[in-house]
Order: C-alpha cells, then sequence, then structure tokens
C-alpha cells in the first residue's frame, strides 16, 4: 500500500528501546514482503510474537483440479454456492492457477473461534453481499457492499459479518496486489487521471490490544495446507505500529469510470494489479459520445490472458441471460464478444447501470471440480445467431 500510516503508540526512533508504562520492553517486529524489498510496517507487541505452544494438524486444501486445458467458454452460477458456517469453509475455490485461486464462499457466521494468516498470499475480498467489521492485528476496517479488502500476506485476521446474509468473491494472489503502476507517480501518489485516489481508501482505524495469555488457535495457509499453530498470547496484542503493509479497502462505488467519445478498452477500467492478473472495476457510467459510437464492446481476442467476469448489479449490456453472481470464463485464444442482438441493442443507448468484477490472469485458469457443478454447460454455444431467441 504506497501511502504511509500509523495507528496506537510507537517510540521516537526505530529499533530503540520502548518502556512499558509499567516496566520492560515492547517487542518489535518488522513485518515485510518481497524480502526486504517491498512494503513493510514496524509493530509493537505487548508479547514476544513467536511463542508457539503446540503445531496442530495439517489440512490439504489445495483446489481440486477437474480441467487443466480448459478451451471452452463457461458460465458458472455463483451463488448456487451453499452458504456455510464457518468462515473458511464456506470458500469454495473455482478457478485456479499456479498465480492465483479465485473462489466465492456464502460465510454464515462471523471468524471468533480462532484466527488465520494466508501466508502463501495476498487476499482480495470483494464484498457482493452483507457487511461487518474486518478485524486484523493491524486494526479493523469496516465494510460494507461494493467493498474490496486487500489483506496483505501474513496478516492475521477475524471476521465479523452483520448477519447470516453473506456473499463473496476471494482471491488468493500468490503475488503482491498493488495499485495500478500507471496512475502513479514516482513517489507512489496516484495521479490526477487516475479513477481513484488515496482519500478514497478505507484504512484501518481501530486498533484491538488485548493482554491475554491462554490457548489461542492460528490457522495459517502455506504451501496450500492449513496449519493449526497454537500460540500462548492473544495475537491482538499490538499497541502501535507503523508503516506501509497493513490491510485496506476501497469501494467500487467510488470508482470513477473514464468514458470517451467511442467505446474505452478494459484496461480504463483497471483498479488492481499483480504481475500475473489484473483486477477491473466495470461500473455505472455514460456510455460513449460519439454521434456513431457504438456503446457495446466491438469483439476481442485476449490470445494471451483468460478473461473472468463475476456480475455484480445491474444489466450487463453486452450479454444475454447474465444474472448477479454469475461468473463468465472467456479462455484466452479465442475471441469472444457481445452476444447476438447486443451491439444492436446498444444503440443510441446513454448510460449503464452494469456493476461487475473482471480478473483477467496471464496464465491460463483451470477449473475445480465444484466450478464444474456451477457451470451451465452451454455457455459457449451462446454467441450463435440462433441464440437470439434467448433474448
Ligand atoms: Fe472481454
Amino acid at each position: 500500500m504506497p501511502i504511509y500510516h500509523k495507528l496506537g503508540k510507537l517510540p521516537t526512533k526505530r529499533h530503540t528501546q520502548f518502556e512499558k508504562p509499567d516496566g520492560g520492553l515492547y517487542y518489535e517486529e518488522l513485518f515485510g514482503t518481497v524480502g526486504f524489498e517491498g512494503m513493510s510496517s514496524l509493530l509493537y507487541h505487548l508479547h514476544r510474537p513467536t511463542q508457539v505452544k503446540q503445531v496442530g494438524e495439517s489440512k490439504d486444501v489445495t483446489p481440486k483440479v477437474a480441467v487443466d486445458r480448459n478451451m471452452k467458454a463457461r458460465k458458472l452460477i455463483g451463488f448456487q454456492v451453499p452458504p456455510a458456517d464457518d468462515f473458511l469453509e464456506s470458500r469454495v475455490p473455482l478457478l485456479v492457477n499456479t498465480d492465483l485461486i479465485f473462489g466465492l464462499a456464502a460465510p454464515r457466521k462471523s471468524l471468533r473461534d480462532y484466527f488465520y494468516k494466508n501466508a502463501d498470499s495476498d487476499e482480495l475480498l470483494f464484498i457482493h453481499k452483507g457487511s461487518g467489521v474486518l478485524r486484523t492485528m493491524l486494526g479493523n476496517i469496516p465494510f460494507e457492499y461494493g467493498d474490496y479488502l486487500i489483506i496483505p500476506r501474513g496478516m492475521i485476521y477475524q471476521i465479523d459479518f452483520a448477519t447470516e446474509d453473506n456473499r463473496l468473491l476471494y482471491l488468493e494472489s500468490h503475488h503482491p496486489i498493488y495499485t495500478p503502476k500507471k496512475y502513479r507517480n514516482w513517489f507512489g501518489q496516484l495521479l490526477e487521471h487516475s479513477p481513484y485516489c488515496e482519500r478514497d481508501y478505507k484504512l484501518p482505524e481501530q486498533l484491538e490490544t488485548y493482554n491475554e495469555k491462554g490457548d489461542f488457535l492460528l490457522k495459517i495457509k502455506k504451501q496450500g495446507y492449513l496449519h493449526e499453530l497454537m500460540y500462548g498470547y492473544h495475537p491482538f496484542d499490538v499497541v502501535g505500529y507503523d508503516g506501509y503493509n497493513y490491510p485496506w479497502g476501497f469501494s467500487i462505488h467510488n470508482f470513477e469510470p473514464i468514458t470517451g467519445r467511442v467505446h474505452q478498452p478494459p484496461p480504463v477500467h483497471l483498479t488492481f494489479e499483480t504481475s500475473a492478473f489484473v483486477v477491473c472495476s466495470f461500473c455505472p457510467r455514460l456510455y460513449d459520445y460519439h454521434p456513431k459510437a457504438v456503446p457495446a464492446p466491438y469483439n476481442h481476442s485476449n490470445i494471451d490472458s483468460d478473461e473472468v467476469l463475476y456480475y455484480v448489479d445491474g444489466d450487463f449490456m453486452s450479454r444475454n441471460d447474465i444474472a448477479q453472481g454469475h461468473i463468465t470464463l472467456h479462455p484466452g485464444g479465442i475471441p469472444h464478444g457481445p452476444h447476438p442482438g447486443a451491439m444492436e441493442r446498444s444503440l443510441g443507448k446513454t448510460r449503464t447501470d452494469e456493476l461487475a468484477v473482471m480478473v483477467d490472469t496471464f496464465r491460463p485458469l483451470m477449473l475445480t471440480e465444484e466450478a464444474l457443478k456451477l457451470d451451465d454447460g452451454k455457455y459457449y454455444l451462446s454467441w450463435l445467431s440462433e441464440n437470439e431467441a434467448i433474448n
């Protein structure tokens, strides 16, 4: 996260004695990524963060791949993902490659029984339904419909939901998730032509600090396994931190669309990027205003990337028979484009209310066994002219 943030108490000079009011010293921890080259924060704990009491079970949670060489356009009915009480068990991985896991989840209960850390991946949660509070060792972030939550690898967290009716899209990215480089200046500040700026960020604000000794279960995801470690002190024992590595949020409703006289290409919707995929936000906006504009997109060959669209809300102009929670996968190597009749329907339209999240991966995606259960099985035929009847 390319802005400096601090919460709580800090010593005036880093790596110096930081005295507790009742004697003794706080314990400093450098919390960084990409070795010592990436973003980092300096944390001050009440207790040494290394006090493992017990190493318990390890469980293989590697997604089960059913189709590893996919050349078929797919439509997955995302809201058919069954709700589950437990936050981690609710996660259903659907599309995977060596860079990321793309999945959906419908968690019913708040995560309070244990703590969770993903040591493999930065996580992105997109809140389609529900609200609550992301509670982390570096502070809390209230969230609501439309929020992206970015949780850097290694962050210990829990999550509270206000109700049992929750729908999330999640990504586990083995590469750091950044704001788009093309929108940052050489200091990292977002430029004037960026669709969002620092003021839109949801930064962690309330630091929960516990001085509790006991048995605290931490489930750590590493190398596709979930490892259970018991710690001797409450993992939320940070009294203060500063730096650049912390969880943060951004609402898709604060993404300001870039429009033009003629159709703008998908990169104008770019919201986050990694070295292996991008995340784009398709938001309500005015259509192109050239008198002869064709608001529907042109056919395009995404030869080098697989394209995944997750439909959130509104009427998706270029697609027939698409509803909330649907996922379409357009594999690289073959062109795709508007459905029959969609181009003609778009002529003269002045605005769209569509809301969707797109993930374009630079390596092909594989489908899991769970994905095939959601597959409508016929989407790849939907560009045939005779399918105009299904409008
Ligand atoms: Fe596309």
